[in-house]
């Protein structure tokens, strides 16, 4: 058997999720054996923030939050591995997304730091990252990359499932059940505008259970407005990021409409998730299964809101299949590091529009 480790901060940046995985020789299949959510720094999260937008300076801010990153990583490392009581040199490698601050598909780039070099020396552990870069030049999207991973552990035949992850950023996986090619794609925004207006208006992070915007009653005329967004017409293969779905863009529809409550804009808010991912999905089949992860399964209102668009669809949490939703996407990058050792192709051309399946990663050795 071997022990690899995941480690995801998605667009939230809510913290950095750690999972120990095993896999046996030769099965794809992981065994989840500890987990750790390491909170960041407040004050690295703020440059985090601050550098997702273009401005001054930014190669050196860049680079100096590329180690810091990797720092908070190594800490998330120990962490799982002491409250496993795994030493490192048992770990056969750490699958690390990386703290993405730039995703221009369009562009031919994706930015996501967190030195692999440091982590590595670090940890003394081999660590792979970088997995979205190769897929992005071989003319894909880069994203979203764990569809693959979906169809791995979810996928079952004769019946298709959906599962769609709700971070900062929604993605869909469509796994068919059938010789049909496995595809997904981003929905638009998961959680981001949500998050991003509750801070303006409280001191918490987030909604919890949605509350706030259950509160609230939703606009219309500002749906429609959110819904306008180029994005969610565009064809797939598509990805995005919350560069794309910035407050400024909120702020900017916003000042069409005066007199809303605040309460009425995240209640429209949480309808914007569900009706662009319920909409992307509802086009895809008539009725199925949905299953949610990532920090929105927390929201029952935002899930029950999906579901009210699928009429006929059964929807449930990932842990129905076995896996707890807020781990997902942290095990998806320790199968990834596992495919880049046993030399097996990670991407999905359907899913991404790369010219061919590859190996994704790049590998920083740990000794
Ligand atoms: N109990 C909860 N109620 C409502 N929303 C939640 C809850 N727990 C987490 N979330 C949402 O999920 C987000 C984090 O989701 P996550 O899957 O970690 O996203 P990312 O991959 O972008 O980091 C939080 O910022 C918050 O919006
Ligand atoms: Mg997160």
């Amino acid at each position: 058997m071997a022990l690899y480790i995941g480690l995801m901060s998605g667009t939230s940046m809510d913290g950095i999720d750690a999972t120990l995985v095993e896999f046996q020789p030769h099965d794809d299949q992981p065994t989840l054996i500890a987990t750790h959510a390491e909170s960041w720094p407040t004050e690295i999260v703020t440059r985090l923030h601050a550098i997702c937008t273009p401005g001054e300076n930014e190669i050196d801010r860049m680079g100096k939050l590329d180690q810091e990153v990797a720092e908070q990583f190594a800490i998330a490392v120990q962490a799982l591995l002491k409250k496993s009581g795994v030493k490192s040199s048992a770990i056969t490698a750490i699958g690390s997304h990386g703290q993405t601050i730039r995703h221009r598909p369009e562009l031919g780039f994706t930015l996501q730091i967190g030195n692999g070099a440091r982590l590595a020396a670090l940890t003394d552990i081999d660590v792979i990252c970088d997995f979205r870069m190769k897929d992005i030049a071989l003319g894909g999207q880069g994203a979203p990359l764990v569809p693959a991973f979906h169809q791995a552990v979810f996928g079952i035949a004769n019946q298709p499932r959906f599962i769609l992850n709700i971070g900062g950023i929604a993605n869909v996986s469509v796994l068919p059940g059938n010789s049909e090619q496995v595809f997904g794609f981003d929905t638009g925004p998961g959680n981001t505008l949500m998050d991003a207006w509750y801070r303006l208006h409280h001191t918490g992070q987030y909604d919890a259970g949605g509350k706030w915007a259950a509160s609230g009653t939703v606009h219309h005329p500002l749906l429609d407005a959110f819904l306008s967004h180029a994005y969610f017409a565009l064809p797939y293969p598509k990805s995005t990021g919350r560069e794309t779905f910035t407050p400024n863009w909120l702020h900017s529809i916003l000042a069409d409409f005066n007199n809303l409550s605040t309460a009425d804009i995240q209640r429209t808010l949480l309808e914007l998730t569900a009706q662009s991912s319920a909409e992307a999905i509802r086009d895809l089949a008539i009725q199925s299964e949905l299953y949610f992860c990532g920090g929105g399964a927390h929201n029952p209102l935002l899930c029950e809101r999906i579901l009210a668009h699928l009429p006929d669809w059964t929807g449930a949490s990932t842990d129905a299949l076995g896996m707890h939703p807020d781990w997902v996407e942290s095990i998806a990058f320790a199968w990834l590091a596992h495919c880049f050792v046993e030399k097996r192709s990670g991407n999905l051309p359907a899913v991404t529009g790369a010219r061919k399946p590859t190996i994704l990663g790049a590998l920083y050795p740990g000794k």
